[in-house]
């Protein structure tokens, strides 16, 4: 009887983990672990962040890994397959991830080749041309078509690279396999995250846009918001402000629109910024 029980709760949460509806990529880029307690809209009642809050200062971290200075970053732990990364100390002694780009090459080519890719390689590998392209397989999708090997661009996965491949035993249509786009704020913006900065997100964002630093403006909105959980020592720390989850600063507006910033799922503050139109 026990058992049973326990596995109707467990389908709930993880029934429910998709529909939340605040952004956590900042959590799951840094390794945080999900609280098991889920509140009413499906989120996690918080997360654990040792990579964040308790660094070892000789260390680099990406992605929930710790890199010793002068340490490598396995191509397969990398942010992306264009990023050669290893962690080193900066002349102000603080880590940091050096980091070389690929640069691709791209020959001049009739426009009947088509550039050959493979999951995990940044830069094409081949070009097939003309008549050989009837022996790659094909995939379609939303009415296009796409060779094997070729990049597919999709409106509704924006936050993931597709590509057109070969069925396994297959040979006549393709299946088009996505990974996800993977955030890169630990190699390009750790300073601020680490001055306490919030992520900001937009609504078609994938990863944090930017990282709003707390302003001496800020404050916490006073209306009594819709949430009526009591989870109250959960708070998240923002600047000299301390939220409970579920309340919110006043939003702050500047030329780029404006920005809505609230403790949702602690210990961080996430903003929106809403765009003016
Ligand atoms: C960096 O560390 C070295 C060796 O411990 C020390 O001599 C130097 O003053 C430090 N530099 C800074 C900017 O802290
Ligand atoms: C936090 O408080 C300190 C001391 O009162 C003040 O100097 C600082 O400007 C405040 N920071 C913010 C972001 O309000």
């Amino acid at each position: 009887m026990k058992g049973s029980l326990l596995f109707v709760s467990t389908m709930i949460f993880s029934s429910t983990v998709l529909a939340c509806i605040h952004p956590v990529k900042h959590y799951t880029t840094l390794g945080c672990t999900p609280s098991e307690e889920f509140d009413a809209e499906g989120c996690p009642l918080s997360y654990n962040c040792p990579t964040l809050y308790e660094r070892d200062p000789d260390k680099c971290y990406l992605l929930g890994r710790e890199y010793d200075i002068g340490q490598s970053v396995p191509p397969e732990e990398s942010i992306s397959s264009c990023y050669f990364m290893s962690c080193y100390q900066n002349f102000e002694n603080k880590t940091e991830f050096a980091v070389a780009i690929a640069d691709c090459f791209f020959p001049i080519e009739p426009d009947t080749c088509i550039l050959q890719y493979e999951p995990n390689q940044c830069c094409s590998t081949r070009s097939v041309c003309g008549d050989d392209r009837e022996y790659l397989v094909k995939c379609t999708v939303n009415g296009r078509s796409y060779y094997e090997g070729e990049r597919v661009y999709l409106e509704d996965r924006h936050c993931q690279t597709c590509l057109c491949t070969r069925a396994s035993g297959g040979c006549l249509e393709g299946e088009v396999t996505c990974q996800d786009h993977l955030c890169d704020f630990e190699v390009f913006n750790i300073g601020k995250l680490l001055e306490g900065a919030a992520p900001v997100y937009d609504d078609v964002s994938c990863c944090p846009i930017d990282w709003r630093l707390p302003q001496e403006t800020d404050a916490v909105a006073l209306c009594a918001g819709s949430y009526s959980g009591n989870y109250a020592y959960q708070q998240c720390l923002y600047g000299n402000l301390t939220l409970n989850q579920g309340e919110s600063l006043v939003p702050s507006i500047t030329q780029d629109g404006k920005y809505k910033c609230s403790c949702a799922i602690p210990p961080m503050v996430h903003c929106i910024l809403e765009r003016k139109s």
